[in-house]
């Protein structure tokens, strides 16, 4: 969905920044973009990081605030499906460090370049509604008890908290955690069981949409953006899970990650 975005965008006469592990697969986005506007390769950029490291999202956020002025969006889709707990080199519990920490780093490290910007927005495909009470703030990493569906619930929530924290610093940012409203036939990179792969690739083939046409309301999100915190699948608005301490639990988990990244 991030190369369905990213080819949108150039071709909609955008700058683009790409951030992912493989150059050959930013070459082949730039080959398929259409448009009469032959200029896209000079308005794409690709930086190559592996996201389940922090000292790559780092240097990218890094990178990105030396040659950037300015952020009108920021689309945080990347995703390797683990089904089974996983260390990085780093000593990060992998899902976690892939699917919330590196877009902490990124929508916290990147707020001076969305300020700069008259909407800005960020996206952030986690699908909406966890529960509120699905982060164990005292094992973040889930040292004890990890089981994908906790994992994954537990990145959803924190990923709504991060829209709490963001808006909170920046009034004008519009902050949407977003899903599609059904499977998407994308490639479900990850390491994951026969039974899962299957699911998805019968599902995908039999009910999934395309990439290009399940990314069209993101599109015009970006190209509307609403200041303040949403939630959607596909084109439909959801209401927002409230918590009855969601501030509390922000900061919480502001001062958690803050500890787990010091
Ligand atoms: N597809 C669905 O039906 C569905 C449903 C619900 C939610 N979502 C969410 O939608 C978002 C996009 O999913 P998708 O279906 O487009 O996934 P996808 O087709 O598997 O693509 C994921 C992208 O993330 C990149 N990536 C994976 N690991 C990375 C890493 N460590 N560092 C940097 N980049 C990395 C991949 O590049 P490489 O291949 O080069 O690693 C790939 O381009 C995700 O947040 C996902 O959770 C999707």
């Amino acid at each position: 969905m991030g190369a369905a975005l990213a080819r949108h965008f150039l071709g909609a006469g955008d700058r683009v920044v790409v951030i992912g592990r493989s150059r050959a697969k930013f070459d082949a986005l730039l080959a398929t973009v259409t448009g009469d506007d032959r200029s896209a390769a000079s308005r794409a950029e690709f930086v190559a990081a592996d996201l389940s490291l922090v000292a790559d999202s780092r240097r990218v956020v890094e990178h990105v605030q030396a040659n950037h002025e300015r952020i009108d969006a920021l689309v945080l889709a990347a995703s390797f499906i683990r089904q089974r707990r996983h260390t990085t080199a780093e000593g990060h519990e992998a899902s976690w460090a892939l699917f919330f920490i590196s877009k902490y780093l990124f929508v916290t490290g990147l707020a001076a370049l969305l300020r700069a910007a008259e909407r800005p927005v960020v996206v952030n495909t986690a699908v909406p509604g966890a529960r509120a009470d699905a982060i164990d703030f005292d094992d973040l990493e889930m040292g004890e008890g990890f089981t994908f569906a906790r994992s994954n619930a537990q990145q959803r929530r924190a990923n709504e908290l991060l829209g709490i924290l963001a808006t909170n610093d920046n009034l004008n940012l519009a902050y949407v955690t977003w899903g599609p409203a059904r499977l998407v036939r994308s490639s479900f990179a990850g390491e994951v069981g026969k039974g899962m792969k299957v699911a998805a690739a019968v599902l995908g083939t039999l009910w999934g949409q395309r990439p290009d046409a399940a990314v069209r309301p993101i599109i015009d999100i970006i190209d509307a953006p609403a200041p303040g915190r949403a939630a959607y699948r596909g084109v439909k608005k959801r209401t927002l899970t409230v918590g009855d301490h969601d501030d509390e639990d922000a900061a919480r988990l502001a001062a958690a990650v803050g500890h787990e990244l010091s």
